[in-house]
């Protein structure tokens, strides 16, 4: 059992915050992933936990336990590094038995758990090459092996595929995933991907300005982003500038002239929201007259359409001049010709618009 508990943990360099109050748990055998942008205090999160920094204040504990006063080595954290950190000079086998080697591991035991590891990670067949004879997501794996060879019961990853071109990444997370799962140990992950995020994740957790600003679910961070930030860290969006009307005693949106409903309740007093809609969620369908005064229903001009194969993103400029996208997608039964210029009409579900603040 190995649950990761990091507490009001801040880190200041001079008066700046590089991690400001940070709270949250890693449940055991999770995998959650840090997401933000450059400088958002991703690294020093990391750092913090496995002993490289000395946090302001906060606590890092595991199983109860505080992590701060022991040293790096004795924290039971393996740590897998952006740039491998190999030594050039040894084997692939050198490097993975190199921790064991440090701790005085006997001579048999050592090759054992070398070789189980090298298997477990696909590279048995490269244990005596060096790593300047190996391709980058060879070297991962080397570098991820000689991490789980020490039997962690929590793992540290800071960006490890990000030199790595996207197909292979694709391979290395879904073994990654499996890896863990197997293992069962704890892991966390800091990536600026955010594919990468959703796609490896039990719980994601955003960082910004060396805060905290939301811990949930791939699902629920896609969906129902906390902030604005968060809603255009995680892909495309449309975010709508909406006044908030009142009819008939109940809150409505208004954006630019053009009403829209939603199901997402409206805070009352509010006098200007976000609305917050996927383009995904956005249905193409022929324009309509008069629909301008109809809410949910925009009637435009297709100002932009870029054919991605199996979805296109289309830019439609709404009859108050206001761009929108939406993401339409193909298939071999349904193939609308949609082209620059051309009329349509743009549906918002009222249950795809969700409020920000
Ligand atoms: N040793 C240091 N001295 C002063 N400021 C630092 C130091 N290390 C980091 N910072 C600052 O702290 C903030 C967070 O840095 P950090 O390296 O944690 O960001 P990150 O999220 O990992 O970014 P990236 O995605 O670029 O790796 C940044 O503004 C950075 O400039
Ligand atoms: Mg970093």
């Amino acid at each position: 059992m190995s649950d990761l508990e990091i507490t009001g943990l801040t880190k200041r360099y001079g008066t700046e915050p590089a991690l400001d109050d940070v709270t949250f748990t890693v449940s055991d055998g999770e995998l959650v992933t840090v997401l933000g942008h450059s400088g958002s205090g991703k690294t020093t999160l990391l750092r913090s936990v496995a002993g490289f920094i000395e946090p302001t204040s906060g606590d890092v504990r595991v199983n109860g336990n505080s992590l701060l006063n022991l040293p790096i080595n004795r924290r039971g954290i393996g740590i897998v590094f952006q740039n491998y950190a190999l030594f050039p000079h040894m084997t692939v086998r050198q490097n993975v038995g190199y921790g064991l080697r440090v701790r005085r591991v006997r001579k048999d035991e050592l090759r054992e758990r070398v070789d189980r590891e090298l298997e477990r990670v696909q590279l048995s067949a490269y244990a005596d090459r060096k790593p300047a004879q190996l391709s980058g997501g060879q070297q991962q794996r080397v570098a991820l092996a000689r991490a789980l060879v020490l039997e962690p019961s929590i793992v540290l990853f800071d960006e490890p595929f990000s030199n790595l071109d996207a197909m292979l990444r694709d391979g290395l997370r879904r073994d990654l995933r499996q890896l863990q799962r197997r293992l069962g140990f704890t892991a966390l992950f800091v990536t600026h991907d955010q594919r990468e995020a959703m796609a490896l994740a039990d719980r994601v957790a955003v960082m910004r300005s060396g805060r905290l600003v939301q811990y949930g679910p791939p699902q629920e961070i896609y969906n129902r982003p906390s902030q604005v930030e968060v809603a255009a860290l995680l892909g495309r969006s449309n975010l709508l500038r909406c006044l908030v009307g009142e009819r008939d005693a109940t809150p409505v949106l208004e954006w630019r002239g053009q009403p829209l409903v939603a199901d997402d309740p409206i805070p009352a007093h509010a006098g200007e929201v976000t609305a917050f809609i996927r383009p995904e969620n956005l249905v193409i369908e022929p324009p309509v007259e008069g629909a301008a005064s109809r809410p949910n229903v925009i009637t435009g001009r297709v100002v932009s359409a870029d054919y991605f194969g199996s979805a296109s993103l289309i830019t439609v400029e709404a009859g108050n001049g206001e761009p929108i996208l939406v993401e339409a997608r193909h298939n071999a039964l349904s193939d609308q010709d949609i082209s620059v210029g051309a009329q349509v009409g743009v549906r918002i579900p009222r249950e795809a618009i969700r409020i920000l603040g």
